[in-house]
């Protein structure tokens, strides 16, 4: 049981300096947490409101006072005094409160610093990783996830020079956050020093810090993604792939997708997302088909399904009733999923349920307004989702998540997680570290060297041999088995 003893927010400014929610908690056990929400810019019709003061003479109406105090004043009123076993207790009495399909009373903004500033606190009441309190929500084990990251934008996120809106770098042969991040940083690089000769510009940095070139068409922005991943000395499709989040919903009018000069109905949009497919390293495409186009979308999957990842955001808005409809009508294949679209954690994970009870891809997203909170990193951990999206590798906002990864892959690296974490019993560990082993790297690599069960070969290994299946049930139970080891 949590009690919430204390609860507010204030406004703050995310990366595109508009006005966003920053909620702040206590429970009575003193474990304090604050959280930050982000804002999307490319919105999905269906998503949950998010509050906005509409007064155009601050922050153009985008102030968020009316959420800030909704935190303060009603939602606090409520909630300050009740004890709360679960998050799905505490956003149930969010829902209860609010009240409104669409979460308009209170603000999608509001409830949701409210869901996860509660999840971070209670994460600190247990003395628990964000990401393994948020792992512990489903009964589930922590695995990071690959990394989407955004090369280049254009649509709402870059002034509209080019109609889509990213082409996203995808290190498939990085075996670590790490690597990926590496191998992603020879691409940029090579992309930034490509554009710049070619459009004669210098860098110019979108909303999530992609690069933003005039392309004439988003056939050049494409070709330039491919030439800066051989550029860069990877093997396209191998070793870097592609994927485009095409935000069709923003250039779809009367029926009609305006790209490239033309105006082409559904069926024209299919064939130019399949010739994209059949010329370029994708492995996904995300919102190739506008929101409410739905007989679009099922002849994409006709003709894609197996091919590429039939990615769902403004579509499926984390939505678990449009999820539900998106598989029975077969219209996509994988979610996005964003929090703040449907605005507490427990719909979210609900989603996210769906979505893998039918063997979909989930891809978790930051919003192309952020904050330099780094929750994301823990969530998409935590639910060990497929993929992760934040944007570039550039800007804080974007950094924070991914320095927040290359920090859970480092805390989980085995050569530095003491023996004690393997709960043996106290002979074992007794013998485990008058052998000299201190971390779970040192166990594994004698493991290792002993591999084929011939372990009477070295001294130290004699020992532990009594105690070898609770050591090895211990390191599988904690996803610390090295698969390639053979071992029964
Ligand atoms: P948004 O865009 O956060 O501006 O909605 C991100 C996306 O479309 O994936
Ligand atoms: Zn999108």
């Amino acid at each position: 049981m949590s009690r919430i003893t204390s609860l507010h927010a204030i406004e703050i400014l995310d990366s595109r300096a508009r006005p966003t929610v920053k909620a702040y908690c206590t429970l009575a056990s003193g474990a304090k947490a604050e959280v930050s929400v982000p804002s999307g810019a490319s919105t999905g019709t269906a998503e949950a409101l998010e509050l906005r003061d509409g007064d155009p003479k601050r922050f153009n109406g985008l102030g968020c006072q009316k959420a800030v105090e909704n935190i303060s004043t009603t939602i606090r009123d409520a909630l300050v005094g009740r004890d709360f076993a679960t998050q799905a207790d505490l956003d149930t009495a969010l829902l209860e409160l609010d009240g409104t399909p669409n979460k308009s009373k209170l603000g999608a903004n509001a409830i949701l610093g409210v869901s996860l500033v509660f999840a971070r606190a209670q994460a600190i009441e247990t003395n628990m990783p964000l990401y393994q309190h948020f792992a512990n929500m489903w009964d589930g084990i922590p695995s990071l996830p690959q990394l989407t990251i955004n090369l280049f934008s254009g649509g709402k996120h870059a002034g509209g020079q080019v109609p889509i809106q990213d082409v996203l770098v995808v290190p498939v042969a990085a075996k670590s956050i790490s690597e990926g991040l590496a191998m992603t940083y020879d691409v940029y690089q090579a992309a930034a020093k490509l554009t710049a000769e070619k459009y004669n510009t210098r860098p110019l940095k979108a909303d999530e810090g992609g690069l933003a070139p005039p392309f004439p068409s988003v056939d050049a922005m494409l070709a330039d993604a491919l030439t800066s991943i051989e550029r860069a000395g990877y093997i396209p499709g191998e070793q870097v792939a592609l994927a485009v989040d095409v935000a069709s919903s923003h250039f779809y009018a009367d029926g009609r997708y305006h790209i490239n000069d033309q105006a082409l109905d559904s069926t024209g949009m299919v064939a130019l997302l399949m010739d994209w497919l059949a010329r370029y390293p994708i492995i996904s495409v995300e919102d190739g088909l506008s929101e409410e186009d739905w007989s679009g979308w099922q002849a994409f999957y006709g003709a894609a399904n197996g091919k590429a990842m039939i990615l769902g955001d403004d579509l499926l808005c984390t939505n678990p009733k449009r999820i539900q409809q998106a598989i029975d009508s077969q219209a996509a294949n994988s979610l996005l999923l964003k929090v703040n679209q449907i605005g507490t954690l427990t719909e979210a994970l609900t989603a996210y349920d769906i979505a893998c009870h039918a063997g979909w891809k989930v891809v978790v997203s930051a919003r192309s307004g952020e904050t330099e909170d780094n929750w994301l990193a823990d969530l998409a951990t935590g639910w060990a989702g497929d993929y992760i999206k934040i944007g570039s590798i550039m800007q804080s906002e974007r950094l924070a998540k991914y320095n927040r990864l290359l920090e859970i892959e480092a805390l989980n690296d085995p050569e530095f997680i003491p023996i004690e974490n393997l709960r043996v019993s106290p002979h074992c560990l007794i013998s485990l570290k008058q052998s000299g082993v201190s971390t779970i790297g040192d166990i594994v690599s004698v493991l290792e060297q002993n591999s084929g069960g011939n372990f009477a070969m070295d001294g130290i290994s004699r020992k532990l041999l009594k105690y070898l299946d609770e050591i090895i049930a211990q390191l599988k139970a904690q996803g610390f088995w090295p698969e390639h080891l053979k071992w029964e």
